[in-house]
């Protein structure tokens, strides 16, 4: 097939890039580059020895894209262009809507005038908000999160609504747990601008020596040890997974959940980094994180029985590849 994919620089769309043309797939990225590099694409070329074409364009400019599209006749388009950092989301909310918003809208109009019927979606387990775990598919979405959530929560109420009315196109919402680690090569990754905000790439700082120590947000949450459960998934297993779900020739608006459906604490997490990689990771547990919940890992059924995708790496391959 022939996909467009929006943000397909950016950590997780390049390593879906790269597991779409080792499935034999022709791939046009866009990308703005307000997160990524352009480099990342000689080092997709790198990894696959496989072309793909790159247009520097933003997701939401309408006329780039019809171009683009009639150009191509593209075949689906996989759509990870967006913002995802949940504080600044909070601090400069308009920029996320705009964005995130636009970019969904624009897609999707362009979708339909161009009869383009496959079109894949990042959403995020964090629409779950603090539902309980094992989260599936039909567990209802939280009412109110924060501008980023809320951008994932209404993107995929545009894009059923917008299905349901023009059902020539086929719409696949997948709902990323917590995305880490790296592909083997080591040429792509994770790269966040500024202090990450998540764990993973902080741990991976410290072990840098970038920063001195990790602060672990509160022990004292209802979990195995005290600290926050959640489900981390290889991105590359994740990568995967928008292949399965492209492949699956699914029609309507379909939901599904990509974690592994097992939920490992922030101690357990850094002890498996410390063993596996053979580093010390001095922490200090501080107080809890504003908007953290305790637990949230993934019921993954749905996507093994309908997509026949599961997540294959565990824990330690994760934390050797990050
Ligand atoms: P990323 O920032 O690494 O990648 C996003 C890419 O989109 C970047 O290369 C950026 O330059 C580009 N971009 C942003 N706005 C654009 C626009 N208007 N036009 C063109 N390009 C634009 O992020 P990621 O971690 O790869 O996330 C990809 C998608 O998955 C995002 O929609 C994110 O919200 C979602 N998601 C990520 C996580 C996670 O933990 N990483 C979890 C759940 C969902
Ligand atoms: C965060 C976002 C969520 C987003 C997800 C993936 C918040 C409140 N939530 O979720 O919306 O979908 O990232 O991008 O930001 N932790 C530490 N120290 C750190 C960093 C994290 O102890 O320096 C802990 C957290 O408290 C949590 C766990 O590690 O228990 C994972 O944190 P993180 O990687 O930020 O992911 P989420 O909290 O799941």
């Amino acid at each position: 097939m022939k996909i467009l994919v929006t943000g397909g620089l950016g950590y997780i769309g390049s390593h879906t890039v790269v597991e779409l043309l080792e499935k034999g797939h022709e791939v046009v990225i866009i990308d703005n580059l307000y997160n990524s590099q352009k480099a990342t694409h000689d080092k997709i070329t790198a990894i696959t020895h496989k072309p793909s074409t790159f247009v520097k364009m933003d997701a939401t400019n309408y006329e780039g894209l019809k171009q683009l599209c009639k150009k191509h006749q593209f075949d689906g388009i996989i759509h990870f262009a967006g913002y995802k950092a949940v504080g600044e989301s909070v601090a400069k909310p308009l920029m996320y809507y705009y964005n995130n918003l636009l970019s969904t809208i624009t897609l999707a109009r362009v979708a339909i005038e161009e009869g383009i019927n496959k079109f894949i979606f990042s959403s995020s387990a964090t629409v779950y908000g603090d539902g309980v775990s094992p989260l599936n598919e039909e567990a209802p979405l939280m009412e109110r999160t924060n501008p980023y959530g809320e951008t994932k929560a209404m993107s995929e109420r545009i894009l059923t609504d917008v299905a349901k009315a023009n059902p020539t196109l086929n719409v696949i919402l997948l709902r990323y747990f917590n995305p880490v680690g790296a592909h083997k090569s080591g040429l792509i990754g994770e790269v966040p601008n500024g202090t990450p905000n998540n764990l993973m790439p902080y741990i991976t700082q410290v072990a840098k020596g970038l920063r001195d120590k990790l602060y672990i947000f509160g022990n004292d949450y209802p979990t195995i040890d005290g600290t926050g459960v959640r489900d981390y998934i290889h991105v590359v297993d994740l990568a995967k997974g928008h292949v399965a779900a492209l492949e699956a020739n699914k029609t309507g608006v379909n939901i599904y959940n990509l974690g592994t459906g097992k939920g490992t604490s922030v101690l357990e997490l850094v002890n498996a980094f410390m063993s596996v990689n053979k580093v010390n990771i001095p922490y200090e547990i501080t107080s809890r994180r504003a908007g953290d919940i305790a637990t949230c890992y993934a019921n993954v059924n749905k996507a093994k029985k309908e997509l026949k995708w599961e997540a294959k790496y565990n824990v330690e391959d994760m934390v050797k590849d990050a």
